[in-house]
């Protein structure tokens, strides 16, 4: 199984679509892939599983949920304080495993856990019981049961994306060619070394995925070779802007169904090609 989480603290970089697209290629491809939504706003979990996943004032998220997990996981832990010697009680709180939470997408071999827009009143609870440790614990019980997890992060570097990047063996940075973003890298790579160091120390950077890269315009080309210059790991194929990502999400389908033969999706699908040739 080889864990990838899409990673980038800036919002708005592509780290939905590319996780998202990434995962149903590898899915239409033939391994069985699972996507975890780990960002409160679902936006991943809605591309995918469409209106279900839709929540609103009056339609509460779709369940179960990554952020059900997280809870059950809590549960367990009040339980066992509270009731210590009362061992049937601690079996029957006792948090099940993360296969629990998964719903099938209507795409073949691609499942999806997906978030909850409450999910972030979890991060306290979660951080003061230690438990950035149980996303990694109960992903290796999936070993086996999928060859490709992706995972897809809010914008922000918290417990969640710290609990990513401790459950993944790579992670991609998606770059909008943006020069707020280019200085937002640098925090970036910081924060992932120094979750290396301390976490995890299979974790490796995959590459930065150059998004809505414009191979005409001088600015963005100047602006990755200066990513390239630094010795920063800048992935060969770049995805170029479309409006078909729009329609992507409106019509609830990743390129790979949408449009086969479209450049976008060719860019994708080199794009993955790439990541699973990389020997890193
Ligand atoms: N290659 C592309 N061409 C055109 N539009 C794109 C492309 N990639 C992403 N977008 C658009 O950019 C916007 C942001 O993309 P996306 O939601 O994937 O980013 P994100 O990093 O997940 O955002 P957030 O930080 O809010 O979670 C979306 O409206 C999406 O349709
Ligand atoms: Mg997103």
């Amino acid at each position: 199984m080889r864990t990838r989480v899409v990673f980038n603290q800036k919002g708005g970089v592509g780290k939905s679509s590319i996780a998202v697209n990434l995962a149903a290629i590898s899915a239409y491809q033939g391994f069985k892939t699972l996507l975890i939504d780990l960002d409160p706003q679902a936006n991943s979990s809605q591309y995918l599983l469409g209106d279900d996943a839709t929540y609103s004032a009056d339609k509460p998220a779709l369940e179960p949920n990554i952020e059900n997990y997280f809870e059950e996981m809590l549960g367990t832990t009040q339980s066992k304080g509270l009731l210590s010697n009362a061992i049937g009680s601690i079996l029957k709180n006792r948090a099940k495993g993360l296969q629990s939470y998964v719903h099938s997408s209507p795409f073949k071999n691609l499942d999806v856990i997906p978030a909850s827009p409450t999910l972030g009143a979890l991060a306290y609870a979660l951080e003061s019981k230690h438990k950035i440790y149980k996303l990694r614990d109960a992903l290796q019980q999936l070993e086996g049961e999928y060859e490709r997890v992706y995972i897809d992060t809010p914008p922000a570097f918290n417990f969640f994306t710290l609990s990513a990047l401790i459950a993944s063996d790579r992670v991609l940075i998606p770059f909008d060619c943006d020069v707020f973003s280019k200085r937002a890298l640098q925090t970036l790579i910081e924060n992932v070394i120094e979750t290396q160091d301390d976490h995890n120390d299979r974790l490796e950077i995959e590459g930065i995925v150059v998004n809505q890269f414009q191979a005409q315009a001088k600015l963005p080309r100047e602006v990755v070779q200066q990513l390239k210059d630094e010795g920063l790991p800048v992935l060969a194929s770049m995805l170029p802007p479309s409006i078909l990502m729009k329609e992507s999400h409106f019509k609830n389908q990743p390129l790979i169904h949408l449009a086969t033969d479209h450049k976008l999706t060719q860019a994708y699908q080199s794009l993955f090609n790439e990541i699973e040739q990389n020997k890193i």
